[in-house]
């Protein structure tokens, strides 16, 4: 494990608040739980795939205990509702294919549609590319339209599984700034789902 990367630790303004974004602490865990739990049953059901209402006390030690390495974790912090609520969380996980990386990224309710998926997305999205990642991908369902967006923003190409049209993989190539993304590379059998990032 690599020690906490508090050079990544960040002020941000958006839309006159002021956020922390830093990388997720184990310390981060009740918070973290509390975030899930105030996700809109929508949010929710685009995050995890299911109505989930809830995450178990073993899925949050997973979700705040990252190692900085195969696993990293951007979260945004607010004053409001309580000091040093999260407010956005954007992750990764290493596949089994060390190059690659899965991210999965939610932003509380109501600070959707205010540049925070974006600011999230565009620090895991470096921090990825300097540890050597060369390919970040994430499944979204296909009527993620927010999540779409996001991703086409971001220079993510969208590619579709024939034998699972509910879902849409969403691609980036992370090699040199620039280089094209990968089009036709194919996702691994056994590549770790979004739902079960840590
Ligand atoms: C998808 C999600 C992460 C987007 O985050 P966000 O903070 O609301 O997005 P941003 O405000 O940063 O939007 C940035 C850009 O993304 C695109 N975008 C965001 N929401 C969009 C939408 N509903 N439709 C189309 N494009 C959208 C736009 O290009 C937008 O730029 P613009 O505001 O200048 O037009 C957020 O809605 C969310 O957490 N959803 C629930 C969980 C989820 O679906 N996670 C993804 C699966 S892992």
């Amino acid at each position: 494990m690599s020690a906490y990367p508090a050079d990544c630790e960040e002020e941000l303004e958006l839309h006159g608040v002021r956020l922390l974004i830093r990388p997720i602490r184990s310390t981060d865990l009740d918070e973290e739980l509390r975030f899930v739990r105030g996700l809109s049953p929508e949010s929710a059901y685009h995050r995890f795939f299911s109505p989930v209402h809830d995450i178990s006390l073993q899925m949050a030690q997973k979700f705040t205990e990252v190692d900085y390495e195969s696993s990293m974790a951007f979260i945004a912090l607010a004053a409001l509702p309580r000091a040093g609520s999260i407010v956005g969380v954007a992750r990764y996980i290493a596949k089994p294919d060390p190059a690659q990386c899965e991210f999965a990224v939610t932003i509380a309710d109501e600070w959707q549609h205010r540049g925070l998926g974006l600011a999230l997305m565009q620090r895991l999205i470096a921090y990825a590319r300097r540890r050597g990642f060369l390919l970040m991908e994430g499944s979204v369902m296909q009527d993620n339209a927010g999540m779409r967006g996001l991703g086409m923003r971001l220079g993510f190409t969208a590619h579709t599984d024939p034998e699972d049209p509910a879902t849409v993989t969403l691609r980036l190539a992370l090699g040199a700034k620039g280089a094209p993304n990968v089009s036709h590379a194919t996702t691994p059998a056994n590549a770790t789902n979004a739902t079960n990032l840590p």
